[in-house]
């Protein structure tokens, strides 16, 4: 049985911390739900750790159903929030209810989240009433990334930490049973925490936050020249890929791999028979 909005929701109100972390296909999925997180996310963030694109606008509907399919997959526990990519929700009200039901009728994942504070709460009203569970998203979207100019800490001035409390709200009273908060000052994110009955899930909002949200990648130093300040690394595992796949290529070029334990033999009389049809 996976964990349900309502477990999530009554973490906030025990005060056990949220576990969040991205997986975008099977292997990993399987890592990650066997290390008992709560949730695990297919952040359109794919576009960027996986596709190899330099932002998440380009990720569609198509990518992000391979991969919510293929991690729903390879977990059983915990519980899967597909991310809803850009262009997916922002035109119209039919179009984001007919993508976040493709999330959970095609995929079979048991969330959506999407991005926007008050700007999306109508959106986010329309799926919780269809009953699609829904998580929010505020302070750095990287999807507005061209509007804010960059990867930017968002919600530094009072009037935009106002605008941040009103966006949490707004989502709240909308039906979202979860907030993710974005690169945003620890300060803020403990008051908008200390102000919402459901949780929020930081990354890069400080320890006051419900849970914790992290990109794969970053906590298990897949990309060795990228590491943004909210990441912690708890794996260096660039390095010891690159080391094992040197080690590979070293074995094949010296004839050193394979070896008799990792061949197929054939029983004396088959060699003998196999030796006189080749002398033919
Ligand atoms: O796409 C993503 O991985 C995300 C997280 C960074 C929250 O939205």
């Amino acid at each position: 049985m996976r964990i349900t909005v309502d477990q999530i929701k009554q973490m906030k109100a025990t005060g056990e911390k949220i576990a969040m972390l991205t997986a975008y296909d099977y292997p990993t999925a399987k890592l990650v739900d066997a290390a008992g997180v709560q949730m695990i996310l297919v952040g359109d963030s794919l576009g960027m750790v996986v596709l190899g694109y330099d932002s998440t606008l380009p990720v569609t509907m198509d990518e992000m159903l391979h991969h919510t399919k293929a991690v729903v997959r390879g977990s059983s526990r915990a519980m899967v929030v597909g991310d809803m990519p850009f262009m997916s929700y922002q035109a119209s009200l039919s179009e984001a209810m007919h993508n976040a039901g493709r999330f959970l009728k095609e995929a079979n994942c048991q969330a959506v989240k999407l991005e926007g504070g008050e700007r999306s709460a109508e959106i986010v009203r329309h799926m919780v009433q269809a009953g699609i569970p829904v998580v929010g998203h505020i302070g750095l979207t990287p999807q507005s990334v061209n509007q804010l100019s960059g990867f930017r800490v968002q919600g530094k001035t009072p009037k935009a930490a106002v605008q941040l409390i009103k966006d949490a709200h707004a989502l709240e009273d909308a039906g979202a049973f979860a907030i993710v908060l974005e690169s945003i000052p620890a300060p803020l994110a403990k008051v908008i925490t200390e102000r919402l009955r459901v949780p929020t899930i930081g990354i890069g909002a400080g320890p006051s936050c419900d849970g914790q949200v992290q990109v794969f990648h970053d906590i298990m130093g897949l990309y060795p020249d990228l590491a943004p300040k909210h990441a912690k690394r708890y794996a260096s595992l660039a390095e010891l890929m690159q080391n094992a796949i040197a080690g590979y290529v070293g074995e094949v070029k010296r004839g050193a791999f394979p070896t008799a334990k990792e061949s197929y033999g054939l029983d004396s009389a088959a060699v003998k028979e196999l030796t006189e049809i080749a002398a033919l």
